[in-house]
């Protein structure tokens, strides 16, 4: 981060602490998670947007995150107000928004997606979802498209671009959201019951999203920071009830990931 002032502690509180995750120090252990917070102007966060969380920034917090599920493609469209970060226009907020927020010695890191069965096709420009598999989705009631290889490749793609346009922006850091968003749809095998190297066994549920974290790395460079927003358990009678296996599915998942593409953060 750029003309951050100096980094001073005379507390011994662990969470005061300072924390140097890559090559991004942050002055202590105190962030704000990624919300969808409905102060966009069309989808992109102008003033009101980098107010909101200026003011966080000004109550000493070390990282914000924001830009709660922002949308990486047209066919992930916004259905809760979310950023789009499909389009070039979105560098210069970005930027805006960073100088804004490092005048107060605060990191700020974009939480982008793609939500696969989970986006709407009655929403913005009306296109099918997609997913891994054609299950439907009780939120509303579409049937997702499969994916054939041209979608996995081009949405994979679509992550690339919107990481550059991250750091184009000069934000710290970024996250992917997995959850119940297509890279989670991937992970679990009550949304994913492809026959093909993308479905079946652990590795083939994880390797859309090392393909994700991939691009992601070759588009920002080594020292960008990269994280993953999952959920590791979804509970007994949730959505998909029959998660036991994400904590495994997450351990091998995680090696690949430490290994293969500089991951550093799990939320
Ligand atoms: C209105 C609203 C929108 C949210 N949107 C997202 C989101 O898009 N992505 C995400 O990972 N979490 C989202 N969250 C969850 C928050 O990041 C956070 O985990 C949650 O509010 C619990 O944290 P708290 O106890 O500090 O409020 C949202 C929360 C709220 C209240």
């Amino acid at each position: 981060m750029k003309d951050m002032p100096n980094i001073q502690t005379t507390t011994k509180d662990p969470l005061l602490q300072p924390l140097t995750i890559r090559g991004l120090t942050l002055k202590n252990r105190v962030m704000s998670t990624s919300h969808a917070s409905g102060m966009d102007d069309e989808n992109m966060p102008a003033l009101r947007y980098q107010r909101y969380h200026e003011e966080k920034a000004k109550g000493g917090l070390a990282l914000t995150m924001f830009g709660g599920s922002s949308n990486i493609a047209p066919d992930s469209p916004s259905v809760f107000r979310q950023l789009n970060v499909a389009t070039d226009d979105i560098i210069p907020h970005f930027q805006a928004f960073s100088e804004r927020i490092h005048q107060h010695g605060t990191a700020l890191m974009c939480q982008i997606t793609h939500m696969g069965r989970r986006g709407d096709a009655q929403a913005a420009e009306w296109l099918p979802t997609i997913a891994p598999s054609a299950v439907r989705e009780d939120l509303h009631r579409n049937f997702p498209r499969e994916m054939d290889q041209y979608d996995i490749d081009r949405v994979v793609k679509a992550f690339g671009q919107a990481a550059r346009r991250c750091v184009e922006g000069g934000l710290d850091g970024l996250e992917t959201l997995a959850g119940a968003h297509l890279i989670g749809q991937f992970f679990s095998p009550m949304t994913n019951l492809r026959g093909d190297g993308f479905g079946g066994s652990i590795e083939n549920r994880t390797r859309f999203a090392l393909m994700v974290h991939e691009e992601i790395r070759r588009q920002v460079g080594d020292d960008f920071v990269v994280g993953m927003r999952l959920t590791l358990d979804e509970g007994e009678g949730g959505e998909y009830p029959k998660l036991c296996v994400w904590g495994l599915a997450h351990a091998v998942f995680t090696g690949h990931l430490l290994n293969r593409s500089g991951y550093r953060i799990a939320n």
